[in-house]
């Protein structure tokens, strides 16, 4: 076995015995607090894309939702550019401000808002005029609801996280800081508004790309994603079709379900699961789904290996 091959047996070992990710060890960069967000992958998205042997043009993630996955791809330029799509038109809002020239704007309209709950309600129920207004309601609603869930009929913090009430989980100085960094990091970025599926389809071709799909979870006998957010129904065995179809390399994850592995085993793709906490600090395990040659080459040698 020569070094490559035993750090890659290494690798396959480790995948067997990870532990849980302290997220706090982890550069938070995204505005967002986002229900079902993947900070805790974050080292898993490392090691998967340092690992190529050509760093890709494109990292794309067509369910960009909070984005730390994107931004920190971005941030550590793990790939040459990133694309993140999201349907969402609240959470678009927040992106196209962050990356355009009112992000400054954004960071101060933060920074000098008075939270009480009155001003929370009357921000809230402005009609907004504009995009930069309709981001900042957006982090208010994301910061001040409960779980920073923001689909339909989510609703406010009363008695908050540690005692604190509705300013909880609001932060204005970080936050300013993180959207200051954030435009910073602008020409590496494209952020798109729409269905992260059509993105994917026009993409098939594109050889050196990679994809990160965290769609919402609507898989048969999950039903956690249409509570969480406004657009929630996908076609995912269309998706799981079209991953088959690109040419570029991809990481999926999802919820932990029979359902879900009969799908990635239909398809012909690798499965692998990771141990996370959810946002009650309670352990569950998530599954990565690849279709990557070479790790399915070091997975079999590993197996031959222990046989
Ligand atoms: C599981 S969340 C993604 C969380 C994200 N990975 C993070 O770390 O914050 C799924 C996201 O997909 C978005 N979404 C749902 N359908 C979509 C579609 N067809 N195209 C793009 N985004 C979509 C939802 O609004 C939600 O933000």
């Amino acid at each position: 076995m020569n070094r490559k091959q035993i750090s890659k047996f290494e690798a396959t070992q480790l995948h067997h015995n990870r532990c849980i990710v302290n997220v706090a060890s982890i550069p938070q960069l995204s505005p967002f607090r986002y229900p079902g967000g993947k900070t805790w992958l974050v080292p898993e998205i490392r090691k998967w894309l340092s690992g190529k042997k050509t760093r890709p043009s494109e990292l794309i993630e067509p369910f960009a939702g909070g984005g730390i996955i994107s931004l920190t791809v971005a941030n550590e330029r793990l790939a040459d550019h990133v694309t993140m799509i999201e349907l969402d038109p609240d959470v678009a809002a927040v992106w196209h401000t962050i990356f355009s020239d009112n992000s400054e704007w954004l960071a101060e309209t933060i920074l000098g808002f008075k939270l009480t709950v009155e001003n929370v309600q009357a921000t809230l129920a402005l009609k907004t005029k504009s995009v930069q207004e309709h981001a900042f309601q957006t982090i208010l609603r994301n910061r001040t609801n409960h779980g920073g869930i923001l689909a339909p009929g989510s609703g406010v913090l009363k008695h908050g996280e540690n005692g604190k009430g509705i300013s909880s989980r609001w932060y204005p100085n970080t936050l300013a800081k993180r959207i200051r960094e954030l435009f910073s990091l602008r020409d590496r970025i494209t952020f798109i508004e729409g269905d992260g599926v059509i993105y994917l389809e026009k993409t098939l071709c594109c050889r050196d790309v990679a994809y990160f799909i965290d769609p919402p979870y609507t898989a048969p006998g999950k039903r956690a994603g249409r509570r969480l957010y406004r657009y929630s129904e996908i076609d995912h065995d269309n998706l799981f079709s079209l991953c088959r179809r690109a040419t570029g390399d991809f990481m999926m994850t999802y919820d932990d379900s029979e359902s879900v592995r009969h799908m990635a085993t239909q398809h012909g793709f690798l499965v692998d699961s990771v141990p996370m906490k959810n946002t009650h600090h309670k352990e569950m395990l998530e599954l990565l789904i690849f279709r990557d040659f070479s790790r399915q080459e070091y997975l079999a040698k590993s197996e031959h290996q222990a046989a």
